[in-house]
Formats: C-alpha cells, structure tokens, sequence
C-alpha cells in the first residue's frame, strides 16, 4: 500500500493528457482505469498506448515485462459507472471547456464512493470552478501535469477555499509516488505557474504567423537559437498541446478577455487544422509533420547557403 493510499486511479478523458496521465500512473504501478464515452477516443488512447510503449522503452529504459505489467494494470472504458466504482482517487482530463467539465462533474457525483478524492487536470480553470458539481468539495483540488509527462515532470498543486489539508496531503503524495516534483500553487492562479507564461509565449508565437510576420519554422527557429538546447519553439509545443485544446484555451480566454488576438488565432487553428483533421503531434501533423519534424533535423539552426538570399529577400519584399 502506498503512501497515499491513492492506489485505484480513473482518468476522465482519453485524450492526449488522460491518455498520459492514465499509461504514466500505469507504469508507477497504480491500477487505472481511463474513461471517455467516445469509443474513437478509446480506439485513439489504445494507439497512443503503443507509442507510449515504445517512447518509455527508448526514454526511459522500460523493459518489455515493465510495459507489459503497465498494460494489466490499465483498462480502457467507455461505462462512467463502471469506471468509477472502485476509484480512490479521479483525475479529469475532458476538454478546456466549463460547461463539459461542470456535466461530467454532475454525471459522476451520485456515482463515486464516498471516500474518493478528485482532481482537476485543467490547464487554465480554477478548482472553484467545479467544487460544487463535484459533490464533495473538500476532496477535490486541481493536479495540473504537462504534456509529455514522462519527461516534464511537474504537477502542479492547488487547492480551492474548500479543499480539505487532508486532500491535498494525499495529492501530493500521490504525484510523488508517479514520479512528478511537486509544485505548490500558493494562491488559485488560472494557468498555475507553467500556464500563465506558457499559453501567452504560444499566443504570440502563434499571432506571429497568423498576422504573416514569420513562417511556424522561422519562429521556431529564432526561439530555439535564443534558447539552445530546446527540445522545440512554440509552434512545435502547440503540435505537443494538439490543436483541440490549443483551440479551447484560445476562444474561451479570447471570449472572456476580449482578446482579439487570442480569437484570431483559435480562427487560424480551427481553419487551418482542425477543420482538415489536423490534430497536432499525436495525429501526425500540425504545423510540422511527424515523427520527423523539420525543427529536429540536424540542420534547422545552421546559417544557410548563401543561394537562399533571393528566396529571402522575396519574403521579405514580394516582387
Ligand atoms: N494538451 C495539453 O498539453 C494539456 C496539458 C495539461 C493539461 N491539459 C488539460 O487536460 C484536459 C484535457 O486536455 P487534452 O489536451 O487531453 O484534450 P483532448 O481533446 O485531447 O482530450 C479530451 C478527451 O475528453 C473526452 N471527453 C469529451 N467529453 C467527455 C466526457 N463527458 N467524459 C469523459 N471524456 C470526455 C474526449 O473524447 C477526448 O478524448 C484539459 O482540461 C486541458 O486543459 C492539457
């Protein structure tokens, strides 16, 4: 038994992070279920799987019984009641948007027993958002983990007014016990810390291209020279967030904002991506094309043949 005693967990939301969340506390050695009523997102989850699978391997150094312990630890369920029957602890993970999360809140509340702790995966909400809906106030608080968790490892921590001392104890536990450094969020903050300098770094390097100032491998490129050792510039990290998400946080702040900007970049991404099937790195594409992406090639960050310096001149000063 683990300190926390958080040992059954249940992600809502088999998306990109509950796909995460769900196969990383697998690996940790808690037994988990993923929940999402969209049978394609199951069909999906189950194929990001084996990619985890061979990412934990090559990253990691998971051994073929280590990834085979992972997957009968994991289930994958489209039946919310089943799901949540035995839960000890329930991590949401359903898209960016209030409405959604306060339905599967209500949906999930006359369902868990009594002695199971919630939390919030959302990266930009507040806890207090939800408390209510939860039905249990006290045993709820937001648990906030970055994309490709494996590698950023952090999970943010922060409570609501309700939250009880006993909860978060729990939680923090639990993120230790998966691998994550805990980061305490002193004061309810929407974005936590990574968010508040993470989405508008993506703002403005999205506006960038979506006002024609610069190409997605030209922003990326001089963010990657200003920052060596980067593993990718924002337009790559908003493959990494996928383009369903990346278009959530944006019409929902740009609404409530009234932030044009933000609005004509969620235009930009629904135009541009989604309305073409275009879901970011775990689908393949986004703004780059994977699992070779041009920013990884050796040569993106290399001063070029001076040949180029028509082309450039033209991008600059079209004839
Ligand atoms: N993508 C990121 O980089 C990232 C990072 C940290 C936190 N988050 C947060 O995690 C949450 C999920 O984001 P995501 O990027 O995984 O989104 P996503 O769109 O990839 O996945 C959301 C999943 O929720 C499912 N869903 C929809 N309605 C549902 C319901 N009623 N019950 C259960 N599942 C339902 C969808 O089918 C989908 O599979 C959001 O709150 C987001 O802000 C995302």
């Amino acid at each position: 038994m683990s300190h926390s005693h958080l040992d059954r967990l249940t992600v809502l939301g088999a998306g990109v992070l509950g796909g995460q969340i769900g196969w990383h506390s697998a690996f940790k050695g808690k037994n988990v279920v993923i929940y999402d009523p969209f049978p394609e997102a199951l069909r999906k989850a189950a194929v990001a799987h084996d990619t985890y699978a061979q990412i934990y391997a090559a990253e990691l150094g998971a051994s073929p019984a280590d990834i085979a312990a992972t997957r009968a630890r994991l289930t994958l369920s489209g039946d919310l009641k089943a799901a949540v029957a035995r839960a000890d602890f329930v991590i949401e993970a359903v898209p960016e948007i209030p409405e959604t999360k306060t339905r599967v809140y209500n949906e999930m509340a006359g369902l868990l027993p009594s002695h199971t702790l919630v939390a919030t995966n959302s990266s930009t909400l507040l806890a207090r958002d939800f408390a209510e809906a939860t039905g249990r106030p006290a045993r709820f608080c937001a648990l906030h983990f970055a994309n490709l968790i494996w590698r950023l490892n952090v999970a943010e921590v922060m409570a609501h007014p309700g939250t009880a001392r006993e909860t978060l104890t729990a939680v923090t536990h639990f993120a230790i016990e998966i691998g994550m450094v805990p980061i305490p969020v002193q004061k309810e903050q929407n974005g936590y810390v990574l968010n508040s300098w993470f989405v508008p770094l993506l703002t403005a390097g999205a506006a960038l291209v979506v006002n024609g100032v610069a190409t997605p491998e030209d922003v990326d490129r001089t963010f990657l020279i200003a920052n060596r050792g980067c593993a990718m510039g924002p337009c790559g990290m908003i493959d990494m967030v996928g383009m369903k998400t990346a278009y959530d946080v944006c019409s929902y702040w740009g609404a409530v904002n009234n932030d044009a900007q933000m609005l004509k970049n969620a235009a930009y991404i629904k135009e541009r991506f989604l309305d073409k099937g275009l879901q970011g790195m775990l689908g393949g594409e986004g703004f780059y094309r994977y699992p070779n992406p041009a920013y990884a090639a050796p040569d993106f960050l290399s001063v070029p043949d001076d040949s180029v310096v028509p082309a450039l001149v033209d991008r600059v000063m079209p004839k």
